[in-house]
């Protein structure tokens, strides 16, 4: 094992020196040229830069082929190590600059100073060395080790050293090689069908989390207004981004879960195939700039992929609290009666949001005079933020084109609209006839930023809710006679039926700013209008923004949440939240949630109460529903209020615990709501789980996905386990098992492992009210080792979470036992907040204790409050008779 790591390390130092000549055109290597398939690609030179860090090489077309246009002839191929766990790889035109996705938007590296072997040199040298079967490249301290086969046609790969794993595997095999046209690329990687799962590339609705590798699977990739109770169809958003969980190797060289991350970095519309051996990418434009994230855990991958792509953004301490939401509530009375709804049945509502039903003829900024009069505005949100609540409204890009409407006249002014054939590209939505800003126009954050701003400084709403910008037309306009922009040689699987790419949305020929095509920008759409949102909001409120967009793309987690779109209040949907919202937080948009009790169709009171039921442990939950549905606010039905009170009872205790994940995730990109291998990557049956999920490391959450179920069947990762409502009732479990678990009407299953210590506070009707409750430490003693939780605090407002010069404190704690002792201490990592502020702790919970009663739950309820950062150490002990002394 020692010789082969070095051995696979030994490439490197040869490409210390700088642009030697490592290769010839030689393409045969040994093999019979008959054998070759004819298409793809050779290498004609290749280099290395002084660091050794970056492979180059010249690839030159082996033959044309006549489907979906003239092949590039010319390609250049660089390889290089951005860091140690971060391989890129880009294939580019060698003649022309093609589009990719713009630096501002995606900040990356930037080809510089690589050197290439001219012609010249490169005939020089070849007659007089034998030709190379392949080079390597890797870096001192990666595992990654990136491999181009000088074969015919060319292939690479990149292997683990630690294990030789190859983890993307392009290695040219009979029939699959590259493909690069201006309207078509083609690549695939082969996979260990038997030990690869792989998870992720969305935006789609599945019923498995994993990738179902035994059918063949199409996802395709193309931002579309798609109601997502359709399942495979492509949605909203656009994620070229897959995370593969490895399951052992024969030779025992892979450990269980060890997980890499592969990121296509391209905004045009393409299908990947998966059928389990391979992926292949069909891509309708762009590049290939193909990053691969070393891992080795789910954790650590989601880490480095966001630390390329963008942390995501704090959401406001309050965003955690329950939402309602409804399209058609009728005015102002119709809301003020649902917010006392919810007071009068003593269910927290923290945010009331309003659809587009309070819009003038569905005017972006505007007030409908009769239903939403301006002065009954002001009062009602005057009154909810008397009363610690919020309001959101939702705002689509469609700017109706009526030249009495100032939104409209100001942006023609600002010549801001998305344009096709010189005038502004006109849509319809809501409103009729529209014309949407163009969020690549720099001129638009100045416009948008003034609209808010001018609404806001009218009615002082507290988030913005981006919808419909896919983008979503309700017409289809005609395309651009013989246009190949709408009208591509390659048909990707747009709504499943390969309808045309146009349809429903802006025509791809239409042009954003600096002559960008619709074509090549249309899956940024979302992403862009977040940022400029995003912007706007934190320049007239000078706070933390909140902001939920529908569509998304690689990198939205820097400015927004997401909800997964138009659901059914049917019980496969309310199963299918699970794996949309666990796929978000692979893609770095942690704040995520779906419609609670079901968008579209009527839901009923079962289905409405097992969905607050899971919907509470969302780390986005809002209630929200369709116009012509039955209403679903939580008060309606006795059985769904009482339920709604215990299980957003819990939510509100944890509140510190999701608000410290939120921290987690900005500075780490890790989710809220995460899969069960994220904690367990050594246990594979973890890898299949579709129906739990786990709140950051420790909480997991089962619930009742079917009608009439009064139990359910969950799986249990190794280790002690304590029901979140009854402390007393604990599983101890030896190694992974299914338990069948009692489940009645009202309950859900939330459960704690052992090893975390969870900083709770009260459940309140407000997150104000609960954030001035005293804390209760509970620690969950672990048989193996230390206990740790940590919680995070500030303003719940401030721009930057955790920010230098910012007001804010991390306590971690940390709890131990040795023999019948136990203790917990805590440390300030940051005492700016902490010590300005009075946080108490006036309990500490132990449970998991063995000595006795078997997990029984022990509390110190201290004489004197106590600050947090007043007692750093709390010891307690057992007695002869297994009793709690401190
Ligand atoms: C589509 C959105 O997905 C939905 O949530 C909203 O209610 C409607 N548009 C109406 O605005």
């Amino acid at each position: 094992m020692k010789r082969m790591r070095e051995r696979a390390s030994y490439p490197h130092l040869l490409f210390l020196v700088f642009c030697i000549f490592l290769s010839h055109l030689a393409p045969l290597n040994g093999k019979n040229e008959k054998e070759s398939v004819g298409y793809g690609y050779t290498i004609q030179s290749v280099a290395v830069d002084p660091s050794g860090n970056t492979l180059t090489a010249h690839l030159g077309l082996i033959k044309s082929s006549s489907v979906f246009g003239p092949d590039i002839q010319n390609l250049n191929f660089i390889a290089s190590f951005e860091t140690k766990d971060r391989l890129r790889i880009r294939i580019t035109d060698s003649e022309r600059q093609r589009w990719e996705v713009p630096q501002e938007i995606v900040p990356r590296q930037t080809d510089s100073s690589h050197c290439f072997l001219t012609e010249d040199q490169h005939h020089h040298t070849t007659s007089s060395r034998r030709p190379k079967t392949h080079f390597s490249l890797s870096h001192p301290s990666s595992d990654l080790i990136f491999t181009l086969y000088n074969t015919t046609p060319f292939g690479y790969s990149v292997a683990r050293k630690s294990s030789n794993d190859v983890v993307f595997d392009a290695s040219a095999k009979p029939n699959d090689f590259l493909v690069f046209k201006d309207q078509y690329i083609q690549l695939s990687s082969s996979l260990p069908k038997q030990r690869s799962s792989l998870y992720g590339l969305g935006e789609h609705t599945k019923s498995s989390f994993k990738l179902q590798p035994n059918e063949t699977q199409l996802l395709t990739l193309w931002a579309a207004d798609i109601a997502s109770f359709n399942i495979d169809l492509n949605l909203y958003g656009s994620h070229p981004f897959y995370m593969d969980v490895r399951s052992p190797s024969r030779d025992g060289r892979v450990a269980e879960g060890t997980t890499h991350g592969v990121l296509l970095l391209n905004s045009n519309g393409m299908d990947v195939l998966y059928s389990g051996d391979r992926i292949t990418y069909k891509v309708i434009g762009g590049i290939v700039d193909l990053y691969i994230f070393a891992g080795p855990s789910p954790e650590m991958v989601t880490e480095q992929y966001t630390e390329l792509i963008g942390r995501p953004t704090p959401m406001p301490y309050w965003s955690f609290g329950f939402h309602q939401c409804r399209w058609g509530y009728k005015n102002v009375s119709d809301i003020k009666a649902v917010v006392a709804g919810y007071a009068k049945a003593r269910i927290p509502l923290e945010v009331m949001w309003t659809d587009i039903d309070y819009m003038d003829a569905y005017k972006d900024f505007t007030l409908d005079p009769i239903n939403f009069p301006l002065q009954q505005m002001k009062k009602f949100v005057h009154s909810l933020h008397k009363h610690d609540q919020k309001y959101v409204l939702i705002v689509d890009p469609g700017i109706s084109v009526n030249k009495s409407y100032g939104a409209y006249t100001r942006g023609l002014q600002a010549d801001v609209f998305i344009k096709r054939d010189g005038v502004p590209y006109l849509g319809e939505v809501w409103p009729g006839p529209v014309h949407f800003p163009d969020f690549l126009n720099p001129a638009s954050e100045a416009y948008w930023g003034d609209e808010i701003k001018i609404f806001r400084d009218m009615l002082p709403v507290d988030g913005l809710w981006l919808d419909m910008n896919e983008l979503s037309s309700f017409k289809t306009s005609s395309p651009t006679p013989n246009s190949s922009l709408d009208n591509p040689p390659y048909k990707i699987n747009d709504y499943g039926a390969l309808r045309p790419i146009i349809n429903n949305t802006v025509a791809a020929s239409s042009l954003h700013f600096g002559n960008i095509t619709e074509y090549n920008a249309h899956n940024l759409y979302g992403l862009l209008e977040a940022k400029v949102t995003n912007a706007a909001l934190i320049k007239v409120t000078g706070k933390r923004p909140f902001i939920l967009s529908r569509s998304t793309f690689v990198g939205s987690g820097k400015y927004t949440a997401h909800w997964t779109g138009d659901n059914a209040a049917t019980w496969d949907d309310l199963a299918y939240t699970i794996p949309a919202i666990l796929n978000f937080g692979l893609f770095g948009i942690p704040m995520v949630g779906a419609d609670i009790c079901g968008f579209a169709s009527d839901t009923t009171e079962e289905l409405c109460g097992r969905w607050i039921q899971l919907g509470a442990f969302y780390p986005f939950a809002r209630d929200h529903s369709a116009k012509s549905t039955i209403r679903q606010e939580l008060y309606l039905w006795d059985s769904v209020a009482a339920t709604a009170r215990k299980v957003l009872g819990l939510r509100y205790q944890l509140l510190p615990y999701f608000y410290t994940l939120m921290y987690e995730a900005n500075q780490r990109g890790f989710p809220i709501a995460r899969p069960l291998f994220f904690s367990f990557p050594q246990d594979i049956n973890t890898y299949e789980i579709n129906t739990q999920f786990l709140i950051g490391k420790g909480v997991m959450v089962s619930p009742v996905l079917k009608s009439g179920a009064v139990s359910v069947d969950a799986y249990f990762p190794a280790g002690n386990w304590f029901d979140l409502f009854d402390y007393s009732n604990s599983l101890s479990v030896k190694s992974g098992k299914n338990i069948r678990l009692d489940a009645p009407l009202d309950h859900i299953n939330v459960h704690v492992r052992e090893g975390n210590i969870l900083a709770l506070q009260g459940a309140a009707m407000t997150t104000r009210a609960a954030r001035k409750t005293a804390f209760q430490l509970l620690v969950v003693v672990s048989n193996s080792g230390d206990s740790v939780g940590e919680v995070f605090l500030d303003d719940g407002e401030e721009v930057e979470m955790g920010g230098k010069g910012g007001r804010w404190s991390l306590v971690r704690f940390s709890g131990g036992k040795e023999g019948g002792n136990v203790s917990v201490s805590s440390k300030v990592v940051n005492g700016e907040f902490a010590l300005s502020q009075k946080w108490i702790i006036n309990k500490v919970t132990f449970i998991g204790l063995e000595k006795a009663k078997r997990f029984q739950e022990y509390e110190v309820e201290f004489r004197k409050r106590t600050n947090l950062k007043g007692k750093s150490v709390i010891k307690a002990s057992l007695d002869s008779s297994g009793q709690f002394v401190t």
